[in-house]
């Protein structure tokens, strides 16, 4: 469960990592359901600091973009 400060930090964080992932990542993934599917696997939290560990090397070195883009990911929901 996540407290209200940190749902609404994510809400207001979602619209601004919608617009760099899709300026920083969906040249090469239009969507993130494929990458999105070993981390979906994890705890929250445990998925946040693997995608938290894995970016600065991997498109997003710039670490408030990086939160933005974790922030829309954490949101990210699998297509039923
Ligand atoms: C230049 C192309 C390119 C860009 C830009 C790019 N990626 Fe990737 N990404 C790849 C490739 C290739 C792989 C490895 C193959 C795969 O898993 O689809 C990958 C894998 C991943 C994975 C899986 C890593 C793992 O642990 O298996 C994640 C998560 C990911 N990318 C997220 C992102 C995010 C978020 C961005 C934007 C900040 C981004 N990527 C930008 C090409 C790219």
């Amino acid at each position: 469960m996540l407290s209200p400060a940190a749902a609404t930090q994510l809400a207001q964080a979602a619209p601004d990592g919608a617009a760099a992932y899709a300026q920083a990542c969906a040249e090469c993934h239009r969507t993130p359901a494929r990458f999105m599917r070993r981390y979906l696997d994890m705890p929250p939290a445990e998925r946040a600091a693997a995608l938290d560990r894995f970016l600065p090397t991997h498109y997003a070195p710039d670490a408030a973009q990086r939160a933005a883009i974790v922030a829309w990911l954490m949101q990210y929901q699998p297509p039923r």
